[in-house]
């Protein structure tokens, strides 16, 4: 085990090269399952995550080899079409397979992901998309199975705009006999990119980044060759990161189009973000705005960037409030931001935060990917030193982050815990 030691109060400064986004190399990877061929990932980022997914589509019979910063994946044979708990359960998105499985095999078998540290995060509007399309679903013993004799095309309405639900169907129906519409869909830019990547392959998606996604099922597709697009989660914790330090840095792969609404609620704060090159020239102000956020799903305030704003307004020059919108347990790093000096209270979805004038660096405890984050981020802002620990959690979604830090002059390091 180990933890991150940082000694705060150092202005970033220079350039970061943004990692490939884990949220899109995720389906991406087993989008591959639906052609039996060789495909290849490229710019994929060397995270936890990913390697659970490798792991993934082995047990299931394809196999992968990694090539620099390339995943190539031969998918040819499907040996099996059980995705096992002990996989699932250390990522959710391995859900993932049910789409691919059932248009491919027409058979899936996929452990019930279980609740996480956000939220119950249920998959029933899968389940409902997948039923829609002619599935047969049954539950037993912890595990979801689908069958289908030959997917029919179907007009799929979510009851909210699901992520994994909207790529789940998406990588069904493009083999479904005939038309689909998926109504309600999540607009998110990973799910643009997937539909690119079926396009790619052979499939005949429009209107993926709308609410509506119209898709005409074909009979087969080809290999996927495809170059993941910069993680614009990581590129919004790395301006944080500038804004919270009074730094001046270049965030490459940073796009402005991806975040809109992250980048506006910065600006209210009196961060100045420019674009500059193929990225954005992000530059922290003496002192914080406070600006209240509330979370939603594309494009709206992304949950994703909850706990990292959080962090920032923190430091604030007044009082913020912050509305969780999208998970229902998504304020655990509220209690350890407490223990570095931050005035923060919680009225059910809503923490309102009294910004001070400085944080004071504590150990404290990882307990979610994004609440890693934040802790980071307040460590790097606060006095004196910050331990973060339980950094396992960092670690499926953000790649030698300690290293990208080091390199704009923080003062940080992995050491054994
Ligand atoms: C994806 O999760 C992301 N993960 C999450 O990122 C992200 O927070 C989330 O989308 C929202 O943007 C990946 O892409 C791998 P949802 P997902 O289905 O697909 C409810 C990170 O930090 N819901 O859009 O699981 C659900 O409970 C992770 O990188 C149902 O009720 O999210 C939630 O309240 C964390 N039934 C809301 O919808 C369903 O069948 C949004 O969930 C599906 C979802």
């Amino acid at each position: 085990m180990h933890k991150i030691v940082i000694k705060g109060g150092v202005a970033l400064a220079g350039e970061v090269q943004v990692s490939g986004a884990k949220n899109a190399v995720l389906p991406l990877l087993f989008a591959t399952l639906l052609s039996a061929g060789q495909s290849e990932i490229c710019n994929v980022p060397a995270l936890r995550d990913i390697a659970t997914a490798e792991a993934l589509l082995n047990t299931l019979g394809a196999t992968t080899l990694r090539v620099d910063d390339c995943c190539r994946i031969d998918a040819t044979k499907i040996q099996s079409i059980e995705a096992p708990y002990d996989l699932v359960r250390t990522m959710r998105a391995s859900v993932l397979v049910l789409g691919p499985l059932l248009a491919r095999c027409g058979h899936a078998r996929v452990s019930l992901p279980g609740g996480c540290a956000i939220g119950a995060r249920p998959i029933d509007q899968h389940l409902k998309g997948f039923e829609a399309l002619g599935a047969k679903i049954t539950l037993d013993h912890g595990y979801v199975e689908a069958q289908t004799e030959g997917l029919r095309g179907a007009h799929i309405m979510f009851d909210m705009p699901t992520v994994g639900g909207t790529e789940n169907l998406l990588m069904a129906t493009a083999l479904a006999e005939g038309d689909s519409i998926i109504e309600n869909a999540a607009r998110e830019p990973e799910i643009v990119q997937l539909a690119e990547a079926l396009n790619s392959m052979g499939a005949k998606i429009e209107g993926a980044g709308t609410a509506r996604i119209h898709i005409q099922g074909v009979s087969s597709l080809q290999p996927l060759n495809i170059s993941v697009m910069p993680d614009r989660i990581e590129a919004g914790t790395f301006m944080i990161a500038a804004a919270m330090t009074k730094g001046n840095l270049l965030v490459r792969g940073a796009c402005q189009q991806d975040q809109e609404a992250l980048v506006q609620k910065m600006l209210e704060a009196g961060v100045s973000i420019d674009p500059e090159q193929d990225g954005l020239r992000v530059i922290g102000p003496h002192r914080l705005t406070p600006v209240d956020i509330r979370t939603s799903a594309f494009p709206g305030f992304p949950t994703d960037m909850q706990a990292q704003f959080m962090a920032m307004m923190a430091l604030a020059d007044g009082t913020s409030r912050v509305s969780e919108n999208v998970f229902e347990n998504r304020f655990m790093h509220v209690c350890e931001l407490q223990r570095l000096g931050a005035d923060i209270s919680i009225d059910g979805h809503s923490a309102v935060i009294h910004g001070v004038k400085q944080l004071r660096g504590a150990p404290v405890m990882a307990t979610d990917l994004r609440a890693s984050a934040c802790l980071i981020l307040a460590g790097l802002a606060a006095e004196n030193t910050t331990e973060v620990s339980r950094i396992y959690h960092l670690d499926r979604g953000y790649e030698r982050i300690e290293e990208k830090l080091a390199g704009l002059g923080a003062n940080i390091e992995r050491v054994p815990e």
